[in-house]
C-alpha cells in the first residue's frame, strides 16, 4: 500500500492512499457537487460557474482529488451540468495533483435503464460530460422495489471496466447484505469494487453503526465515503430556525430538525473551540476518524477553504467518543435515502 503525504503551501496536509486493488488515489477527504446545477434544492444559478471552478482549483491543489458527480444531477435543462462542469474544470486545471484526480460519477439505476448495455451507453454518456470516468458507481440498489434489475445494471458497470471506459466502480446507497451478494458477483467477473458511498455523519450513522457496513467494507477491501457528511449543512452551525433558514424542502427540514439539535452543536462548538477549528471542520474530521472518506459538498471558496480544514489532524478517542455519545442522544436525526438496501 503506497502512501503518499502532500504538504500545500498553506499548511494543510493531504494524505493519499493508493487502493490495494486498482491505482486510483482516493484522498482522505473529496468534495461532493450535487448543488452544481442543481436548482431546485441548492439554489444553483450559472453565474456561480467561476466561483466553482475556483472551489475545484483550490480542492485539487490542497489534495483534495476526489470528486463525486452524478448522471441525473443538474435541475430541468441543466441535467448533466454538474459532471459538464467537472469535465471542464479537469481539462483546465494545470496545478499541482492534476495526475492524482479522480472523477467519480454515479449512473443512476433508472427504471427504463435494464440491460447492461444500458449502462455502457450511460457511462458513454458521462465520458462524454466528463472527458473520463475514473470511478463509475451505481447510484442506488434497486434491492427494495426491484432486485432483479440491478444485476444486468452491475454487469454493464463490469463492462465499463472491462472495455478500459472506467478504471474503477463503486457502489452507493447498499447495505452490508446487499454489498456481500454484489461482492460476490463481482469477483466472479474479477471486478474489485473500490468504493461504497453511503450518507454518513453526526446526524445520521445508520447503516454504517446500525449495520455494521464500515466493518463489511473493511472485510471486503472497500473504501467507504461519506455522503452529505455536514447533514446538507445543518451541521456547520450556521442555520438558525429564528434567523436563518435555507429555501425550499431543505428549511422545512431544518426547521423541524434544528430546535433538538442543539447539544449536538454545543459540542461540536466547544471542541470546534479548544482545537481552534470551526464546527464544520470538527463534523468533517468525525467522519475521516470513523475511517471514512467524507465528500462535502461545496457552493463557495469559503467553503471549500473552510472544509479543507478539516484535513491534516485528526480528533481524539475522547472527543470522538463524546460526539457519538451526544448524537445517539438525539430525539430526531436525518431522514435516510429511501434506495439504501440492507
Ligand atoms: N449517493 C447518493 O445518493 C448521494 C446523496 C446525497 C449526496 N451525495 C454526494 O455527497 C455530496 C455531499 O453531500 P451534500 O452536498 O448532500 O451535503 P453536505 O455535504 O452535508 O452539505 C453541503 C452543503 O452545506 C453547505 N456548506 C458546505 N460547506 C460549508 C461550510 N464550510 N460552511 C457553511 N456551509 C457549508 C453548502 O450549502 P448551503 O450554503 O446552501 O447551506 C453545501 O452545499 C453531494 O454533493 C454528492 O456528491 C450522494
Amino acid at each position: 500500500m503506497l502512501q503518499y503525504m502532500g504538504q500545500i503551501n498553506d499548511g494543510i496536509s493531504a494524505q493519499f492512499v493508493m487502493t490495494p486493488t486498482l491505482a486510483i488515489d482516493l484522498p482522505v477527504m473529496g468534495c461532493g457537487t450535487w448543488a452544481w446545477g442543481n436548482r431546485l434544492l441548492w439554489g444553483y444559478d450559472e453565474t456561480m460557474d467561476g466561483e466553482l471552478q475556483q472551489v475545484f482549483n483550490r480542492c485539487v491543489a490542497a489534495g483534495v482529488t476526489l470528486f463525486d458527480t452524478g448522471d441525473s444531477y443538474g435541475t430541468g435543462r441543466l441535467n448533466g451540468r454538474s459532471e459538464q462542469l467537472l469535465g471542464r474544470f479537469a481539462r483546465e486545471y494545470k496545478g499541482a495533483n492534476a495526475d492524482r484526480l479522480c472523477l467519480a460519477t454515479k449512473l443512476a439505476a433508472y427504471p427504463w435503464r435494464l440491460t447492461r448495455g444500458s449502462m455502457v451507453r450511460a457511462g458513454q454518456g458521462s465520458i462524454a460530460r466528463l472527458g473520463r470516468v475514473d470511478l463509475a458507481q451505481l447510484h442506488w440498489s434497486t434491492a427494495n422495489y426491484a432486485p432483479w434489475q440491478e444485476w444486468a445494471l452491475l454487469d454493464g458497470l463490469c463492462d465499463l471496466v472491462d472495455r478500459g471506459l472506467a478504471r474503477g466502480v463503486g457502489l452507493s446507497n447498499f447495505g452490508p447484505d446487499r454489498l456481500r451478494q454484489v461482492h460476490r458477483k463481482f469477483q466472479e467477473r474479477g471486478v474489485p469494487i473500490t468504493t461504497l458511498q453511503v450518507q454518513y455523519s453526526l446526524l445520521s450513522t445508520y447503516p454504517v453503526t446500525e449495520l455494521g457496513l464500515k466493518e463489511t467494507c473493511d472485510e471486503l477491501g472497500i473504501r467507504l465515503i461519506a455522503y452529505s457528511p455536514l447533514g446538507l449543512g445543518l451541521l456547520t452551525g450556521k442555520y438558525d430556525p429564528q434567523k436563518s433558514l435555507p429555501k425550499g424542502i431543505r428549511g422545512l427540514l431544518f426547521r423541524q430538525l434544528l430546535p433538538g439539535l442543539q447539544p449536538l452543536l454545543d459540542c461540536l462548538g466547544a471542541i470546534a473551540q479548544v482545537r481552534s477549528k470551526t464546527i464544520a471542520q470538527v463534523a468533517l474530521n468525525w467522519c475521516i476518524a470513523k475511517g471514512t472518506i467524507p465528500i462535502p459538498g461545496a457552493k463557495s471558496v469559503a467553503q471549500a477553504a473552510e472544509n479543507l480544514g478539516a484535513i491534516g489532524w485528526l480528533l481524539d478517542a475522547g472527543e470522538v467518543a463524546e460526539l457519538d455519545r451526544v448524537a445517539a442522544g438525539l430525539d430526531r436525526v436525518m431522514v435516510q435515502n429511501i434506495f439504501q438496501s440492507r
